[in-house]
């Protein structure tokens, strides 16, 4: 089955099998307009969600499948009865030919995957995994930067509670020389077993806590939002890391700045219009991203 579930699943070669599907439908839009005719996806939204549902949905009519949904499944699914999500999958499985799924729980997805006939795809596990998220966040990478080997990216705010950073660092550390700056306030650090998958595959990890720290010349800050909802102390008074135009000043013409947004105060729009500023695009490439990704899961490529 092509679950997409994690990013452990994939290696270099699959990486780039995707990230070439997905070139072709941008060039090639209606060539794939109508792979997956009669196919019904559900999605199954358990926390809120804007660009990762509506690119979801939007991928699934872009390549001719339907959509059943329960926009908030946490109020409005049975599971508000207090049905398991094994059992929910059971049933959507039946309706549906594939499910995509975003739930507060980090091993949500592969408990789906573990009871589910039809190709589960991970929209966002907890803290843990965004795996549909880094693949666009790859795919970004590659158009601006042309490669990943020797690239130096920072992942910077909340490096604990967020699941975008610390699923991109996975997928950059299958590659060479990469160092990884881990820019973050106390408390807000990543977690040690990200810092050791890194490690045991190569990737220089240094850890500061400002911007300041680090190269003038890094090829990208990857800057995330704190995860309010998932901190267990929510009065905790954080002084949070903020990009604006003085402090995008100080890094290279080069130092491009991405975000899985959405964003609250931490990157001030007084940098959108700088051209470095590209989580818009970013975004954008999702939808195109998830139209591959669901291409593969049914293999019509
Ligand atoms: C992220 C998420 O849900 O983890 N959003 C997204 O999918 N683009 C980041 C966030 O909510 O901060």
């Amino acid at each position: 089955m092509n679950h997409v579930l994690c990013c452990e699943q994939y290696t270099k070669e699959s990486l780039e099998e995707l990230f070439v599907l997905t070139d072709k439908i941008i060039k090639e839009p209606m060539k794939y307009s109508k792979k997956l005719d009669g196919k019904i996806i559900a999605t199954l939204f358990y926390e809120p969600s804007t660009r990762t549902r509506l690119s979801f949905e939007a991928a699934i009519l872009r390549v001719g499948g339907s959509i059943i949904s329960t926009e908030n499944a946490k109020i409005a699914s049975s599971v508000a009865k207090g049905e398991s999500l094994k059992d929910t999958i059971k049933i959507v499985g039946g309706y549906a030919d594939a499910i995509v799924i975003r739930h507060s729980d980090n091993d949500s997805a592969e408990i789906a995957a573990s009871v589910s006939n039809v190709p589960i795809l991970n929209a966002g596990a907890g803290s843990g995994a965004h795996p549909t998220q880094s693949l666009l966040d790859m795919y970004t990478i590659r158009n601006k930067k042309g490669k990943f080997d020797g690239l130096k990216v920072a992942i910077s705010g909340d490096l604990r509670y967020g699941r975008t950073q610390n699923s991109l660092a996975k997928l950059l550390s299958l590659y060479n020389d990469i160092t990884i700056y881990g820019v973050s306030r106390k408390s807000f650090e990543l977690p040690q077993e990200y810092i050791d998958y890194m490690k045991k595959r190569n990737v220089k990890y240094i850890p500061c806590s400002e911007f300041s720290d680090l190269p003038k010349d890094i090829d990208i800050i990857y800057h995330t939002r704190t995860q309010l909802e998932r901190m267990e102390d929510k009065t905790m008074d954080i002084k949070e890391l903020i990009i604006n135009k003085q402090l995008l000043n100080t890094f290279s013409k080069d130092t491009l700045i991405m975000h899985p947004l959405p964003r609250v105060h931490e990157i001030d729009e007084d940098i959108d219009d700088d051209s470095r500023a590209i989580y818009f695009e970013q975004a954008h490439n999702g939808m195109f991203i998830r139209m591959a990704l669901l291409l593969q899961a049914f293999n019509k490529m």
